[in-house]
């Protein structure tokens, strides 16, 4: 296939523009549906003394109540560590936090049935943040440490070290589709659970455990997210619970849709992390020692946070060799949302607090900070080119997207236009900047590196194809139909791809670590190449040919390769593999090779390989307002040999802005009792088409196919959120322009009051631009 021909548009793209694209709530309604809403808690912690539903039966449409008694098996949604209660019996552990749900005939008689239930509480202290919960010893689970050298001795011998603090802030999904479940039960005591889910079998696996049947009286289904991002990986399982619970309570379909501040108030986010470190390094700014703690703030549940935090302790060197490092990892347990899976899972903290170190390295030493990055580049063979856990780079590619960025940008030249503009404009200063990505592929939990599908045959030729991967706007779907048409040899049209459901393959893993085309496009081809063989010995025969391997199968048609025209249809050989009675339909499967992970010695080889890119960042700052505009990104990422390059274009644009919101503009701000304050669009601020930079190229590595990943592709969905760090970096360069500094210390997100506050703090010890201010 040519680039051209493999750019396809995303599969719904029109449907998606029209309307016609159906997702969760979009179906057409079960008669007697019922609608369910919550009972938020007022207080961060709590107990509970008393709960009044009396006024309940005064409003008409009221069908009943979920509480805690209402529920027949596990009274938990916790995946990893069993410590989520779904409906809590005395204990409040978060501001928002559901208490009970009304069931009624309408969702305005739901809510306002809510309106009528009266809860005591006894309130309690609330632990907010992650200083106060080191304080209180309030954590999830053991500290978790990687090592390698040793970095007190190290830190002795180096000729610098700089101690400090950083911390990161949390980032709200903001899918625009919020979390949704439709539950229709049967007479039987089945159920068809409709969810936008990233994890269909994890989804269909608590609902069993809290409705107590077994896994094969549910199925559940997903026809497609209005995004994910991580958020639905474990997040819709708390929803889909309850509107099963409430139908096997009443017999009757049921619906959750939450409102956005309803969502924005009750579900998990990213992670908050603090990060502690002393680093030795030498003149040159090589870095000889590093020792760090990192503390994520898990909220009240542990939730994904384990395999998070490990996630960012892999990433703690991004693309750098550090000879002794040892990083130590602690949840801890806050009175929060519960935080969870975000694009980069755990990987964007660890590698913006790299990046802020080498950063204040540069400055410490007065050298450009892309000279530092480049100095302590994984490099060579062996230990210089191994990772922390002991993984050898073997696919290195940081040279090159490196340079090749560098090129492309022009970046030489315009650092030196940049430093002549700084020079001339007093209250505009600009800065650039370079970051580089290297992003770890693999679900760190081995045994979720697996995958299914089911394809079927029909006697028109018309075929269905399933697999467990589910669809959240990444383009999943599209490339599964480009691998199946190329794999079988037929017209993409043939295929129609069905609504992901856990009755056409079980036990399948969530959508997410960016592995859903490498995993599930595996598997559907080997599905492919099994049906191939059965069909080709078919074939084989009606052309009168002895070696059926000697046939091609291409664009309809199934040939012998050395008579291409001696050709017979595709849908020919299905009609008389019919009459010879062979099986149309197989499933596939497929599993990750040669990755393993010993967590006891914190060594092993995790991923299956790396992505990598680089991003060049221009910006300008406003000293006046504090706020900055993007001038011009340059991007060359490393997708392999892409199976859709407009696909792979949009997830790297997608991801790079998403990232930039997060380190620019979401702020989360709670109050001092832990209420939420910016659970709306009017105070959360995400990335709107005026903050895309005019000049945005995006390059795709050329030549860069991937051995044993499917048809050389690279995973996609998450390395490029990390390009953005580019931007933060490029902010702190304008920053340092207004004054002379060692040190920049730049809050996170970068928002306009954050980068005034270092702008002052600058210019402090520097001579004071604003004496010069016109009156
Ligand atoms: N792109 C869109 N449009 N919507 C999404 O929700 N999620 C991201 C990424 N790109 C997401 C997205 C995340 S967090 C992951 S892990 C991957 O897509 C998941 O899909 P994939 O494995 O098929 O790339
Ligand atoms: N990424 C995303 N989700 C996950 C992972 C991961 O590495 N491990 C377990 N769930
Ligand atoms: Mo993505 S955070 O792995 O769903």
């Amino acid at each position: 296939m040519n680039n051209n021909s493999k750019s396809k548009p995303h599969e719904s793209a029109v449907g998606h523009v029209t309307g016609k694209a159906i997702y969760t709530d979009d179906q057409r309604l079960p008669s007697g549906i019922l609608y369910l809403w919550p009972v938020l808690s007022p207080y961060g912690k709590a107990r509970i003394l008393k709960i009044d539903y009396s006024n309940l039966n005064n409003i008409p449409g009221v069908v009943t109540l979920l509480t805690a008694d209402d529920i027949p098996g596990i009274n938990n949604t916790g995946t990893i560590k069993h410590d989520e209660v779904l409906l809590p019996i005395d204990e409040i552990n978060y501001w928002g936090q559901p208490v009970v749900w009304v069931v009624a005939e309408t969702e305005i008689a739901a809510e306002n049935g809510a309106k009528m239930i009266k809860i005591d509480y006894e309130p309690l202290t609330p632990i907010l943040t992650i200083q106060d919960a080191i304080k209180n010893n309030s954590v999830h689970g053991d500290k978790n440490i990687m090592r390698r050298g040793n970095p007190t001795t190290a830190l002795q011998k180096s000729d610098f070290i700089l101690t400090g603090n950083i911390k990161i802030q949390g980032q709200d999904h903001f899918y625009l589709e919020t979390q949704v479940t439709w539950v229709i039960p049967n007479v039987e005591g089945n159920y068809q659970v409709y969810s936008s889910t990233q994890h269909p079998s994890e989804t269909q696996a608590i609902i069993s455990e809290v409705l107590a049947i077994p896994r094969n009286q549910i199925v559940v289904t997903c026809l497609r997210m209005g995004g994910g991002f991580g958020g639905k990986e474990t997040q819709a399982n708390p929803t889909a619970a309850i509107a099963a619970l409430a139908a096997q309570k009443t017999g009757y379909p049921t619906r959750i849709r939450l409102k956005r501040d309803q969502d924005m108030i009750i579900t998990g986010k990213r992670h908050p992390f603090l990060g502690q470190y002393q680093v030795g390094f030498n003149q040159n700014g090589q870095l000889l020692a590093l020792d760090i703690d990192l503390y994520s703030d898990g909220g009240w549940s542990a939730d994904l946070s384990f395999p998070i935090l490990q996630r960012a302790m892999f990433h703690i060197d991004n693309c750098y060799y550090i000879p002794n490092l040892e990083v130590r990892g602690q949840v801890v347990k806050t009175n929060k949302v519960s935080n969870t899976a975000f694009r980069g899972f755990g990987g964007p903290q660890g590698m913006v607090i790299i990046e802020e170190i080498i950063d204040r390295i540069a400055r410490k030493l007065g050298l450009p900070a892309e000279v530092v990055r480049e100095r302590n580049f994984y490099h060579g063979e062996g230990e210089t080119n191994t990772t922390h856990y002991g993984q050898e780079i073997f696919d290195h590619r940081i040279f090159q997207v490196w340079e090749e960025v560098k090129i492309k940008s022009n970046f030489e030249q315009r650092k030196l236009e940049i430093e002549q503009f700084n020079q001339n404009h007093n209250y505009q200063k600009r800065g650039l900047a370079i970051t580089p990505v290297k992003f770890g592929i693999s679900f760190t939990k081995t045994e979720y590196n697996q995958a299914g599908a089911l394809i079927l045959i029909y006697l028109d030729g018309s075929i269905q194809l399933n697999h467990g991967g589910t669809e959240m706007g990444q383009g999943l779907q599209t490339k599964i139909l480009q691998v199946a048409s190329q794999a079988l040899g037929v017209n993409i049209e043939r295929f129609r791809i069905m609504p992901t459901s856990t009755d056409k393959v079980p036990n399948t893993s969530a959508t997410a670590a960016s592995s859903g085309s490498d995993l599930n496009g595996q598997a559907v081809k080997n599905a492919c190449e099994i049906l191939k063989k059965r069909l080709a010995e078919v074939a084989a025969k009606l052309l009168n040919l002895y070696e059926p391997e000697e046939l091609v199968f291409e664009e309809d048609w199934i040939y012998c390769k050395n008579y291409p025209s001696h050709k017979i249809a595709f849908n020919e050989v299905v009609k008389q593999a019919y009459n010879q009675r062979v099986s149309l339909s197989t499933t596939g499967y497929y599993r990750t090779p040669n990755i393993y992970y010993d967590p006891k010695i914190g060594k092993g080889r995790p991923f299956y390989y790396y992505a990598y890119g680089a991003a060049v960042s221009e910006v300008e700052i406003d000293g006046f307002t504090g706020t900055f505009k993007l001038r011009q990104v340059d991007i060359v990422h490393d997708v392999g040999e892409s199976l859709n390059p407009l696909i792979d274009i949009g997830q790297i644009q997608g991801g790079f802005v998403q990232g930039m919101g997060w380190l620019t503009m979401e702020e989360l701000v709670w109050d001092e009792q832990g209420r939420l304050k910016t659970f709306a669009p009017s105070t959360y601020k995400i990335p709107t088409i005026k903050e895309i930079p005019k000049n945005f190229n995006v390059h795709l590595l050329q030549k860069a196919a991937q051995d044993g990943v499917i048809y050389g592709s690279k995973a996609v969905g998450e390395p490029p959120f990390m390009l953005a760090i580019s931007v933060r970096e490029a902010i702190k360069e304008a920053i340092a322009a207004f004054g002379k500094t060692d040190s920049i210390f730049l809050a996170s997100p970068a928002t306009p009051e954050a980068i005034l506050n270092a702008i002052e703090q600058v210019q402090l010890k520097s001579v004071n631009p604003w004496e010069h201010l016109p009156v």
